[in-house]
């Protein structure tokens, strides 16, 4: 009943984040009411094993009380305070020494936002104003990879390359231009990892050839693309690039919204390849999606060179009410503390059978690429595995994979084009991550089951 009224609330008032607005309203929302450690339970009472960590940021699992304590601790103390007009709090203070201590080395200066996107944006603004202060106004190019997922602000989905972001918003801008995506699956040169390296650095240098490089700004990537479909590079391709650009006198900017805070094994997947980059970002599993924060990590050069841009009392227009909040940065300091009290290292450990568990997936019929790094991996469905080939959009093909897995009692991305995205939380025990691969696989079976589907198996 109560639900219902919900419901009805819902598609009368509720402007939902990338959805198909008539089609949601026709369809209803699912209303989730409460969730605990792996499980979230819906409206109905049905209990659902979140494969997919919320939307990739509850990387702690729900539920942990030192984490509602520690924001109720600091709303009874300090529920807010402004960074404006040189004030801070204690939490947000120790949080930028923490992030500092802990990123890559070198990433010393940290600048707070609500999320990813506005942390995206962010960077783009600090990017424009450290070449002009530095007496490079030219370099005003930026380049991205396509398949790219960096947020939907007004400068941000420009450099996403997902054509929903563009599509009637007059994007990307004409400085923003994309590369071809590190998709060893359907890499045309081959899926091995040195022709995967050598056809992006490559795509990188002739994009720069072609722009002028005394014009380019910056190359933006993920270390694994994940709302592109969570497509993992080799080992040693962030290191490339990271290295190209450097070479082509370019910053390079590493989007760890997704991959940071254990999500690929590391605290940050640069650490995984000794990549520094020049800026990084990072939000959900820095609160663990507990309360809204994300971060611009950033050199000390990029800093130095707005810094000292101007006289030093001349100001640098760019700030939010909430940047630091200190609720959020208190959450963030305990979501941190469990990181390195045991959730990363679980994380680690149960990575390993959820990799070998997608692995062993990559045999089933629907299957044609199982793609995993630590926590963080998808099952790519295809009708024909030989061909690559995926399957009708008339199949609704992630529809009845949403719904199957729902009905099994699994929650997890059903990507447009039948991609599976899974990303549980790294708190995972085996014994869940076992039941979360037999869902998994009872949810294909299901499909496979479809007459439908089974007939457009070539
Ligand atoms: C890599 C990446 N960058 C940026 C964003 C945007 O973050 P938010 O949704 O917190 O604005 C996301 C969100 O999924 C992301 O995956």
């Amino acid at each position: 009943m109560l639900a219902n009224s919900l419901i009805e609330l819902d598609r009368d008032h509720y402007v939902h984040p990338v959805s198909a607005y008539r089609a949601h309203e026709a369809k209803g929302a699912m209303v989730l009411d409460s969730a605990k450690g792996m499980f979230i339970r819906d409206a109905q009472g049905r209990a659902l094993l979140d494969a997919f960590a919320g939307l990739w940021c509850v990387n702690i699992g729900y539920g942990h009380e030192s984490v509602v304590e520690a924001a109720a601790a600091q709303m009874r103390k300090l529920p807010y305070a402004t960074g404006y007009f040189g004030f801070a709090s204690e939490p947000t203070i120790r949080l930028a020494a923490k992030l500092a201590e802990i990123a890559p080395p070198g990433l010393s200066r940290v600048y707070f936002s609500q999320g990813g996107s506005d942390a995206i944006d962010s960077a783009i603004r600090f990017i424009t104003h450290y070449y002009n202060a530095i007496g490079k106004p030219s370099k005003k190019q930026f380049i991205a990879l396509q398949k790219g997922y960096h947020g939907s602000s007004s400068q941000g989905a420009g450099m996403t390359a997902l054509p929903v972001f563009h599509r009637n918003f007059d994007l990307p801008n004409a400085n923003q231009h994309h590369i071809a995506s590190p998709y060893p699956y359907r890499n045309p040169a081959g899926a091995d990892a040195a022709s995967v390296i050598a056809s992006s650095v490559q795509a990188l240098r002739d994009k720069v050839a072609e722009l002028g490089a005394e014009n380019v700004a910056a190359f933006f990537c993920e270390p694994i693309q994940g709302s592109g479909g969570v497509i993992v590079p080799p080992v040693g391709w962030l290191k490339a690039m990271r290295e190209t650009a450097r070479e082509l006198d370019i910053l390079f900017l590493a989007d760890e919204v997704i991959t940071g805070f254990g999500r690929t094994g590391p605290m940050f997947a640069c650490a995984a390849e000794g990549v520094t980059p020049d800026i990084m970002t990072v939000a959900k599993g820095l609160t663990a999606g507990y309360v809204p924060m994300g971060a611009v990590l950033m050199s000390e050069a990029i800093y130095a060179g707005i810094a000292d841009g101007a006289a030093p009392e001349v100001m640098v227009g760019h700030g939010y009410t909430y940047s630091g909040h200190p609720v959020s940065a208190a959450v963030a300091l305990e979501v941190i503390r469990l990181y390195e009290n045991g959730i990363l290292a679980n994380g680690q450990k149960v990575g390993v059978q959820f990799e070998a568990g997608l692995a062993r997936l990559a045999s089933h019929p629907l299957v044609g690429d199982a793609r995993a790094r630590g926590m963080l991996g998808a099952l790519e469905l295809v009708s024909s595995k030989a061909g690559k080939t995926p399957f009708a959009p008339e199949l609704k093909l992630s529809e009845r994979l949403f719904a199957r897995g729902y009905e099994n009692g699994i929650l997890f991305r059903a990507f447009a084009d039948g991609t599976i995205g899974l990303a549980p939380a790294l708190s995972c025990t085996a014994d869940e991550m076992g039941e979360l691969l037999r869902r998994l696989e009872k949810t294909l079976d299901d499909v496979l089951g479809q007459s439908e589907i089974r007939s457009a198996i070539a």
